[in-house]
């Protein structure tokens, strides 16, 4: 299986680090990104990592992903809750995928506590804070070198 993971992270992330800090904390997309490097040479992953504002580009990176990446890392903020076009796009995709939220979403707002990708996901990680990243590479890192 590949060892390329993708990586996609959804709206209103890129202002991580500025955005209700009590909930998400004080680190960046960009601290996100160099972690998951730093962590995915580690694992001898290789990471393509990718934020957007609009699903219509997420949707594309999924297809991307499709017969080329080992499994996708997802952390699909608020299209979390909305989108059957992003589970129907993870849906095409054949390798693990893992849902992230850097809060727990459990322990937030009702409308929170539903997830359309977890119809999907192979795991989830959720109130880990941004460390959420690692673990979920950590665990894509395991179910590769299982598959070998
Ligand atoms: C989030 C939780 C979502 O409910 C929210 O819309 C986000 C971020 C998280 O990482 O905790 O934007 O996915």
């Amino acid at each position: 299986m590949s060892r390329l993971v993708t990586v996609l992270n959804g709206p209103n992330l890129n202002l991580l680090g500025q955005r209700e800090p009590e909930i998400y904390g004080s680190e960046t997309i960009a601290d996100v990104e160099r972690a998951c490097h730093a962590r995915a040479n580690e694992l001898k992953l290789e990471v393509h990592f990718h934020q957007s504002n609009r699903e219509y580009e997420l949707i594309d990176w999924i297809h991307e992903a499709r017969g080329r990446a080992g499994g996708i890392v997802i952390n699909p903020a608020a299209f979390t809750h909305t989108s059957v076009a992003l589970l129907d796009a993870l849906n095409a995709f054949e390798g693990p995928v893992i849902e992230v939220h850097i809060s727990n979403i459990h322990k937030r707002e009702e409308f929170r506590h539903h997830s359309f990708v977890s119809r999907r996901a192979d795991g989830v990680i959720a109130g880990c804070g941004v460390q959420g990243y690692e673990l979920a590479l950590l665990r894509l890192a395991r179910l590769i070198d299982a598959t070998g």
